[in-house]
């Protein structure tokens, strides 16, 4: 039987929310790409050129590390992958993520919250961290989560 992950980052709980709204729809396991240092308020300032969220953002290198890890990944075929848009890509524990693991032959669907930002520019990064999956059309997922889950799985 084919097996679906929900795979996501959230640092305030938007993501989150729809992540668990996509699970419950498509009958999906859901994991959460935790850091293994929590973002603080402090973190999260975009307005702060010296705040840790802006000073990994401004490096494509870095490589935020993720507390605990997916058990037996090779069973699932599809991977929802969700992050909020961070000046309007993923946040680099998502590429973190996708380095983690040998995701060749798989499906992944990412989709974001965002405050008002498209997904388009996410979707261009994230094949470039993880050209071997066969990536679907992303998703905005602000509103509506469960709904575009099941049409992107064609149910
Ligand atoms: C560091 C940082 C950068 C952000 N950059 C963008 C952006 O480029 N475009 C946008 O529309 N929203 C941006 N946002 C807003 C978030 O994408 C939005 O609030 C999201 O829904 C938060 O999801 P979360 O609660 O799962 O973390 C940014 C937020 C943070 C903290």
């Amino acid at each position: 039987m084919s097996k679906t992950l929900v795979a996501y980052f959230s640092a305030s709980g938007v993501t989150a929310r729809a992540a668990k709204e996509i699970a419950d729809a498509v009958g999906a396991d859901l994991y959460e790409i935790r850091p293994a240092e929590p973002y603080s308020q402090a973190d999260l300032n975009w307005m702060d050129k010296k705040s840790r969220s802006t000073v990994e953002m401004n490096d494509p290198a870095c490589r935020p590390a993720i507390a605990g890890a997916v058990e037996h990944m090779e069973q699932y075929d599809t991977v929802f992958v969700g992050f909020p848009v961070w000046w309007y890509v993923e946040p680099r524990i998502v590429d973190t993520f996708l380095e983690s693991y040998d995701f060749s032959g798989k499906t992944l669907i990412p989709f974001a919250t965002s405050g008002g930002s498209g997904i388009s520019k996410a979707e261009k990064s994230l094949e470039a961290h993880c050209p071997k999956a066969d990536w679907k059309r992303g998703g905005l997922v602000n509103r509506g989560a469960a709904a575009w889950a099941k049409s992107a799985l064609g149910m």
